[in-house]
């Protein structure tokens, strides 16, 4: 069966996914639909659209609503990432087949291939293409942490900022698929590391600045990095961190480290050591400002970014140059009904994270967009910072995490008051389950109920969004706290308690995707095993995401939250078991558990059960010292809200302990252990509630 566009009644043309090329270049009714927003019904005149595309055709399906693309995206996969690869990129070679072709159910063998053999340079097209055409166009409006000392960059400035970068890495010997470490503050030198790394085929891998030295050391490690670009400090809500300290004791362990290359983003003094750092802001501009972009295949790496598993140490997942870039730029501009052109788009995310690296980063610069680097905090220098940036920077999205605004909240809403926010079109959220409250908020207080939202679902593995209301310009309905549909292109699956697909409506079970998509991580940087046992394995033929997922009556999605031993504190991602293991070195501690429970502010909070050796040392100082371990090892977010001292963990016949039953009790849910006398460990459990009764 063939689609076809329908206006008002009137067949107009077939919709087959081709490569129209008007005298701009190339065009096609794919992406004139989903730019000119198929769901408020076509507004442009029949004559209009077949003068554009000639082709008309006899079809029998017509696209008049969401669901009709939506479909069409399924059913004609290929065709349709085909069309969006070859318009929305700039191809040194243009590449032979959409994808390899395979699914996840021969998964053992799954490799992911997308654009097969095209020739790509993410630099080219996130900067060269938009300072060719419009160079004084602002690039990146970095939003510094003292209110009002923005800088903004044009496209040619960048490009020249970026080429010096990525020459004089290549100076210190980095080529081509080598990795590089970026611990850096979100700061202007940090878009221009990455990018110079794209530019020059190195795989960047940037480390959040909030992780400790020893976060940072095996990260350093895992990918062998020959250089480390950092800052003497950073400077976050009025306050210096010291990024660079932090870099020299995790490379006492590094000794492969040839060179700690350092910005210094304060005038503050800083240990400088001979044979390894370089001070960038001292030579950077000895560089020629041209630098010649390598040419990178679709399907080689662009860089890793290290997240949280439920078992191990984090695992750093792999992004391709090709499939990545594609559908970060593509969800960046439908989603947020993001105009290229004049928009200011205001992703307040830390560019350590994914969000910072799609929406910050390379979507928004693919699509030749402004994009704003947010280097503070919700509330410095007080509760109207985010207030006063989208007035003085006239955002026109703002994206952000629930966890922000529920803080904002609590200081009340006279904060909002005084400032305009009329520039504002679309909001955005990201990272966690946004509760009803919260999405209330933001529509009538910051979006004025003039504003839609859209709830992003995604994660590090998937690269971009997901599943998402779409697009924000759109007449799509909205459900406060839902993700609501799956974007173009994903086909997603709930699973249920046997491990089947479910096909019912009004349930809930574990969410997957039932094809491979674009922007999909690669695989785990040197563990392809683990890739495909964490992510291929669980439910044959489908990728986990590790979620829970409610599809209502009419199958839209509400994201329940994870449903493995992985935690979301503040929107920051971390593995139970990665502070068990921490916990358990503590010479005093015998066992520990560490559970989510639900927190009002931070979404989630760490819970950690521990079973003590006989000790000299009061429970206090014991609990003090295994914070600071946790600070020191990880990173503050993952510090334990609160420890409970129990004399033993309940345990499966297996060994396994039941983290359920331990989550319940920690959450105060202790109605709902259900009938305890049929465990075996009942007595256990009794002990554990007791112990918890008595601290709360
Ligand atoms: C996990 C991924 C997505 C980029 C930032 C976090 C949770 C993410 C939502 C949402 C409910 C969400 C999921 C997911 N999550 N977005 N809109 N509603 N939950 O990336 O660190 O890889 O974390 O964040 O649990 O699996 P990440």
């Amino acid at each position: 069966e063939k689609y076809g566009v329908n206006i008002n009644g009137t067949d107009i043309c077939e919709l087959r996914a081709i490569d129209y090329a008007d005298e701009n270049g190339h065009y096609n009714v794919v992406e004139y639909l989903l730019q000119n927003g198929i769901m408020d019904n076509l507004k442009e005149d029949s004559k209009f659209l077949t003068s554009k595309f000639p082709e008309v055709k006899l079809f029998s399906k017509s696209i008049n609503s969401y669901e009709d693309l939506y479909n069409f995206s399924i059913e004609n996969n290929e065709e349709f990432w085909r069309t969006l690869a070859l318009n929305r990129l700039e191809w040194f070679k243009e590449f032979d087949k959409v994808n390899n072709g395979l699914d996840f159910n021969d998964y053992e063998n799954y490799e992911h291939k997308w654009f097969i053999n095209g020739k790509i340079n993410v630099s080219v097209n996130c900067v060269d293409r938009h300072y060719k055409k419009n160079p004084n166009k602002t690039a990146v409006i970095w939003d510094k942490d003292e209110p009002g000392t923005e800088q903004y960059v044009t496209y040619s400035e960048l490009y020249k900022l970026m080429n010096k970068f990525s020459n004089m890495i290549r100076h210190f010997n980095v080529k081509k698929g080598d990795s590089v470490i970026i611990y850096l503050p979100t700061s202007l030198y940090a878009i221009a590391a990455m990018l110079a790394c794209a530019r020059i085929g190195a795989v960047h891998s940037v480390v959040f600045g909030g992780f400790s030295s020893e976060s940072l050391a095996s990260r350093i490690q895992n990918c062998q990095a020959k250089i480390v670009i950092t800052s003497n400090q950073g400077v976050r809500g009025g306050r210096f961190i010291e990024f660079k300290q932090t870099v020299d004791t995790a490379i006492e362990t590094c000794p492969f480290v040839e060179h700690v290359l350092v910005y210094k983003r304060t005038d503050n003094p800083f240990q400088v050591n001979k044979d390894k750092d370089i001070i960038i802001d001292d030579i950077i501009d000895t560089f020629p400002d041209e630098c010649e972009p390598e040419i990178m295949d679709s399907n080689d790496p662009l860089f890793i970014l290290f997240t949280s598993g439920s078992t191990g140490k984090p695992k750093g997942l792999v992004h391709s140059n090709a499939g990545y870039l594609l559908q970060a730029s593509l969800t960046q501009q439908l989603v947020f009904n993001y105009d290229c052109e004049k928009d200011v788009f205001g992703c307040l995310a830390d560019i350590g994270w994914i969000t910072g690296h799609s929406y910050v980063v390379y979507g928004t610069l693919c699509n030749g967009g402004t994009t704003v680097l947010f280097e503070s905090t919700p509330t410095y220098p007080d509760p109207s910072r985010y207030w006063q940036t989208v007035e003085r920077l006239k955002i026109n999205q703002l994206y952000l995490a629930p966890t922000a605004i529920r803080l904002l909240i609590k200081h009340g809403d006279e904060w909002l008051k005084k400032h305009d926010k009329s520039s504002l079109k679309c909001l955005g959220s990201v990272g966690e389950p946004i509760n009803v409250e919260a999405w209330n908020w933001f529509y009538e207080k910051v979006g004025e109920k003039r504003c839609k939202i859209a709830d992003t679902w995604w994660q590090t593995e998937t690269g971009a969004h997901c599943i998402t209301p779409l697009p924000c310009g759109s007449n799509d309905i909205l459900k406060p706290g839902m993700a609501m549909r799956p974007f173009f292109g994903i086909q997603l699956a709930l699973m249920d308690q046997n491990g089947n697909e479910s096909d019912t409506k009004h349930i809930e079970g574990m969410l997957c995707i039932k094809k491979p998509w674009p922007s999909m991580a690669m695989t785990v940087f040197g563990d392809d095993q683990r890739f495909k046992e964490t992510y291929l394995k669980p439910y044959r033929g489908y990728f986990f995401t590790g979620d829970g997922a409610f599809f209502d009556n009419d199958g839209h999605i509400k994201i329940t939250g994870r449903v493995d031993d992985v935690m979301n504190v503040s929107g920051h991602r971390i593995g139970t078991a990665e502070i068990e293991n921490i916990l358990s070195e503590h010479p005093d501690v015998a066992e520990s558990a560490v559970v989510g429970v639900p927190h009002e502010l931070t979404g989630e909070a760490v819970f950690a059960y521990i079973v003590l050796k006989e000790t000299q040392k009061s429970e206090q100082e014991i609990f003090k010292q295994l914070k600071n371990l946790v600070k020191k090892k990880i990173a503050s977010h993952a510090i334990p809200n609160t420890i409970l001292v129990t004399p033993n963990l309940p345990k499966t016949r297996s060994g396994k302990i039941m983290r359920r039953i331990l989550r319940k009790i920690a959450s105060n849910q202790i109605e709902d252990l259900g009938d305890l006398s049929t465990i075996s460990e009942s007595n256990v459990i009794e002990e554990i509630i007791q112990s918890f009764r008595s601290m709360s």
